[in-house]
């Protein structure tokens, strides 16, 4: 007990605070509690549905927990992307900038890889729990709003790869290397995706994207160039360190995220756009060709390319697409 008095007054001298002082606060300080710490009623105040329709409550909490684990993937994808975090004895917090260490960079591709299984496993609670009729009025009031306006989805994605991997595969591998961060971000498939086909122009809801988030996206790429998941593994290659176990962990993640959440999303997608026994396809509330646009079969979108053989290349997200629009 002494000895933590004694590193304490240390502590508040060095900033020529008083301890006295701030034990006298703690002794007149409440006990912290549960429902403050996680700030519970105000998370539990943010559910505020469009309509009358009680499934829309589902349809907003799912869209609010999938973000909330968008954002414990960007917390790893910042840590990686400073070399690593050091938290030391009292509490500071270091970016470490020299090489990252192979066995961290491990640990948080496995804490990204089991954020995105969390998210793959419960999207059923979108594909098989809404009721189809409440989904498809409740959609209505919702235009132009849509998921392609997560900043934080492209957050991850930007983090997570060279810019070149997601630009849009027509323009892919005519794209020569020494185009600007900025001028790479104009060609990025998602841009291109919601183009209207008949006018050839932006989609409203891409506009209302572009004019929030841009300045914002293309600091976050500048921030990622040669600091993003494919530029950690190839400073290690560099030195011979990279194992077989980093090669598994960096495809299975872009297997989550570029196969498998996007196919349980078309799955639900696919549920309640596209209309039984009709065959008719409903519009998306984004606007775009959707059974195209969502599909890793027809996107390609690839973080790692090298990392596959052309065979591998060519049937990325083969089979699960045929599964879901011709099921047996
Ligand atoms: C019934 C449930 C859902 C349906 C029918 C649906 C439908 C769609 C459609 C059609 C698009 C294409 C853009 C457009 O034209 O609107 C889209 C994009 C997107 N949605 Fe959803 N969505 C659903 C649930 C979710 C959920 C729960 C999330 C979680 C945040 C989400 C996130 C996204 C993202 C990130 C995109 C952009 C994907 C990309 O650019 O490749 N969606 N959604």
């Amino acid at each position: 007990m002494e000895d933590k008095i004694e590193r304490l007054k240390k502590k508040y001298d060095l900033t020529g605070q008083k301890l006295d002082s701030y034990l006298e606060g703690l002794l007149l300080s409440n006990y912290l509690s549960y429902w403050e710490y996680i700030h519970l009623d105000t998370l539990l105040s943010l559910q505020t549905p469009k309509t009358d329709f009680p499934d829309e409550k589902i349809f907003v909490i799912y869209h609010q927990i999938t973000e909330l684990y968008f954002n414990l993937c960007i917390h790893e994808l910042e840590q990686i992307s400073v070399n690593g975090i050091n938290v030391t004895d009292n509490g500071r917090i270091l970016g470490n900038n020299k090489i990252i260490d192979i066995d961290y960079f491990k640990s948080r591709l496995k804490r990204l890889n089991s954020y995105f299984d969390s998210l793959i496993q419960s999207f059923d609670i979108m594909i098989e729990g809404m009721d189809h009729d409440q989904f498809t009025k409740f959609r209505m009031a919702l235009l132009p709003a849509s998921g392609f306006q997560s900043a934080q989805y492209r957050k991850i994605e930007i983090a997570s790869t060279n810019l070149i991997n997601l630009v849009d595969k027509e323009e892919r591998d005519q794209t020569v290397d020494d185009l600007s961060v900025s001028e790479l971000f104009q060609k990025l498939y998602w841009k291109k995706g919601a183009i209207d086909l008949k006018t050839n122009k932006k989609t409203y809801t891409l506009k209302q994207f572009e004019k929030k988030y841009s300045s914002d996206l293309i600091q976050w790429a500048e921030k990622f160039e040669g600091a993003n998941l494919w530029s950690k593994y190839e400073d290690l290659k560099k030195r011979n360190l990279v194992d077989q176990e980093l090669v598994k962990l960096l495809k299975a993640f872009d297997d989550k995220v570029n196969v498998s959440w996007p196919m349980s999303h078309l799955k639900s997608a696919a549920r309640y756009l596209q209309q039984k026994n009709k065959g008719k396809v409903t519009e998306a509330t984004g606007g775009t060709n959707w059974k195209k646009y969502l599909s890793p079969r027809f996107q390609k979108r690839i973080f790692y390319p090298s990392l596959y053989t052309k065979q591998e290349i060519d049937d990325w997200g083969k089979n699960y697409v045929k599964s879901i629009f011709n099921p047996k």
